[in-house]
């Protein structure tokens, strides 16, 4: 497997950071292509449970790269506090290599965030306020502050005064807020640039070298396809590409090297913050996906909104992914329920829909048309085999298989490394 991608197929939060632990153990490189520390990704190996918010997961293997890419948003903080984190137990980061096109978040990119959904009120994002949208807006105005800018102190200080004039007309004439100086944040920035600039370089020259060495890359989504900023459910999504072209796009590879293409589903599906949901559950059901499921955002501490799997979502996932396989997760929560539901199709104002409706204003109207299937009611944790899962357990595998039209290979029934039935 020269080059796979593996990414999120609902809306973020389908255990992408275990399947990418899973198939780092035979990577050489796992790159981070787009987002910043708004990902929550977590990893559970024996009692010890890892969240990673920027350090791609294939840092637990001492011979695997991690990369984190141009098309990602880093800030520096978060990034060097979670590197102290991981050092302090055991693994080691050195080998991170982070790309000298990759954006930085600045503190008033953090600011904004906050006040930006402050002033939205009830039509707020429900964002992450790590100051995502307002860092890859700098992106695309083209006034953004690259890690490569932390290498001249006189250039990144010159860049941080022209954004405050901007930003803190801005802060201070909208939004009501204290102006922030220039010389505070150039004093910070400079001083995570000592620690920063030795994992700096190239990553799509280290990628194209990797490749060209049959060197197996890996590239680990965050968030999810509805999240994202093209694709997903606008304006309720990320400001990023969490999509398979994002991957070639962030990272500076070309199509033509990406064999595979894995989308992480959970057997179920979740959502973090505000927007459209088709199959969301109200009542006792959804609290117990919540309860059971441990469905808590991992950066936020939030509630996660839980409702019943999307097939007509997970269809499009497949098409504008051209996902080649699906890693099914958390299979082992639905154990619980006597009937299992699914969602075929949806219906708004009398019409039908099997795909998702061309106007967004339409999905808030949009009612799942449901499926039942019948439970299993059996703890599963501990099957390894195919086989040796329940019949109907097999039957929803195969269900979601059919009517998505991509092969399910993997099915994990709990969260450590070896709870995992490969077909
Ligand atoms: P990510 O953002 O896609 O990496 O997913 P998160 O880490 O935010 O959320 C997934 C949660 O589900 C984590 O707490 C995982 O430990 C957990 N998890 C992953 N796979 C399974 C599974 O098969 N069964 C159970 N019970 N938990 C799982
Ligand atoms: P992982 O990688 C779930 C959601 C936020 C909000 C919207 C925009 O762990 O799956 P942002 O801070 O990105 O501007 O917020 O996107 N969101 C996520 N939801 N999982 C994530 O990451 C998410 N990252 C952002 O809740 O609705
Ligand atoms: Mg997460």
């Amino acid at each position: 497997m020269p080059a796979t991608i593996v990414l999120g197929a609902q809306w973020g939060d389908e255990g992408k950071g275990r399947v990418t632990d899973f198939f780092a153990e035979s990577a050489d490189f796992v790159v981070r292509f787009q987002g910043g520390n708004n990902a929550g990704h977590t990893i559970i190996i024996g009692d010890q449970r890892f969240a990673l918010s920027l350090t791609p997961s294939g840092v637990m293997y001492p011979e695997c790269t991690p990369v984190i890419a141009s098309g990602c948003v880093v800030d520096p903080k978060v990034l060097l506090n979670e590197i102290d984190r991981l050092s302090e137990r055991g693994v080691d980061p050195s080998r991170l290599r982070i790309s000298s096109n990759a954006h930085l978040i600045m503190p008033y990119h953090r600011k904004l965030d906050a006040v930006m959904e402050r002033y939205l009120g009830r039509n707020q994002i429900g964002t992450t306020k790590k100051g995502i949208g307002p860092a890859y807006t700098d992106k695309y105005a083209r006034r953004g502050i690259r890690v490569q800018d932390l290498f001249d102190p006189k250039i990144f200080r010159d860049k941080v005064e022209t954004a405050l004039e901007d930003v803190n007309r801005v802060l201070t004439r909208v939004y009501n807020q204290l102006p922030m100086g220039a010389d505070t944040i150039t004093e910070e920035y400079l001083e995570y640039a000592e620690r920063l600039i030795p994992f700096v370089t190239d990553t799509s020259l280290l990628l194209w070298e990797g490749i060209r060495a049959g060197k197996e890359v890996l590239f680990e989504g965050a968030q999810g396809t509805l999240l994202d900023i093209d694709h997903g459910t606008y304006p309720f999504v990320t400001s990023s590409n969490p999509t398979a072209g994002g991957a070639l796009v962030g990272s500076g590879i070309g199509p033509k090297d990406i064999d595979r293409v894995v989308g992480v589903a959970k057997a179920y599906i979740s959502r973090v913050g505000t927007g459209p949901f088709p199959t969301e559950l109200h009542d006792e059901t959804g609290d117990a996906l919540i309860e059971l499921g441990g469905e808590y955002g991992v950066v936020t501490g939030r509630r996660r909104r839980c409702g019943w799997l999307d097939l007509v979502a997970l269809r499009y996932a497949a098409r504008v992914n051209s996902l080649t396989e699906i890693f099914l997760t958390k299979l082992d929560i639905l154990s619980a329920f006597d009937t299992i539901k699914v969602a075929n199709a949806y219906t708004s104002s009398g019409t039908h829909y099997d795909e998702f409706p061309r106007q967004q204003r339409v999905l808030y109207d949009c009612e799942p048309v449901l499926e039942e299937l019948p439970g299993w009611r059996t703890d599963i944790t501990g099957c390894r085999d195919y086989d040796e899962l329940p019949e109907n357990a097999r039957r929803y595998v195969e269900y979601v298989e059919e009517a998505t039209g991509v092969p399910i290979r993997w099915v994990s029934v709990g969260p450590e490394r070896h709870q995992l039935v490969t077909r």
